[in-house]
């Protein structure tokens, strides 16, 4: 499997800072399994999330991966997600779950919601993002959402069931009040495998 890991630790976009805003559009938004300093609900414009990454390490295995999410280029798409204000050193451990393809980028990001008068005239900032572009060789690409719904219905990894991804992304996306078309309407096809 290719690993991008030691690329990640290259890709220091934050150096000399303290404090780093982790923008998290996938499992990062339901499972933040890592230390973090606060939270606020944010988007990135230009973007749209797609299940279009192979997943040989956490919800499938190599002979049968299954699909998570990454982002594509979308000219005035917005992506709701969850930025984690985090330190450093949290980088590496992360750079480890998401060695499959995913590299650090750096990005524009907006908080939802106001925080508090003196953040209030910062409230865009540079962010991070893990990206799985489609020159990794873990990257599945488009489908139809029928054929994206059977493969996460029958998929299955060390992380658990590729269903449970999806379905928890979808009900955290409820909670953070944003519609995603194409995450709802593959848990709507989900609903036929169950
Ligand atoms: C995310 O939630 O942003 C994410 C999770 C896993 C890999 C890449 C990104």
């Amino acid at each position: 499997m290719f690993d991008t890991t030691a690329l990640n630790q290259q890709r220091n976009f934050f150096d000399g800072h303290t404090d780093i805003w982790l923008f998290g559009y996938g499992s990062l938004i339901w499972k933040a399994d890592f230390a973090y300093l606060e939270r606020q609900p944010a988007y990135i414009t230009g973007w749209a999330r797609r299940f279009w990454q192979g997943s040989h390490d956490h919800r499938g295995t190599p002979d049968a991966p299954g699909r998570v999410a990454t982002l594509i280029r979308a000219q005035g798409e917005v992506c709701h997600g969850m930025a984690y204000r985090i330190t450093p050193d949290v980088l590496a451990p992360l750079d480890v779950r998401e060695k499959n393809g995913y590299l650090r980028e750096k990005v524009p990001l907006t908080f939802l919601a106001q925080r508090g008068n003196v953040q209030a005239a910062k409230a865009t900032t540079e962010g991070l993002i893990y990206l799985a572009t489609e020159d990794n060789p873990a990257f599945l690409g488009e489908a139809s959402l029928d054929d994206i719904a059977h493969q996460i219905a029958h998929s299955h990894g060390p992380s658990g069931s590729n269903k449970a991804y999806l379905l928890n992304l979808a009900q955290a996306l409820r909670e953070l009040g944003t519609d995603d078309a194409h995450v709802f309407a593959i848990e709507e096809q989900l609903h036929r495998y169950q």
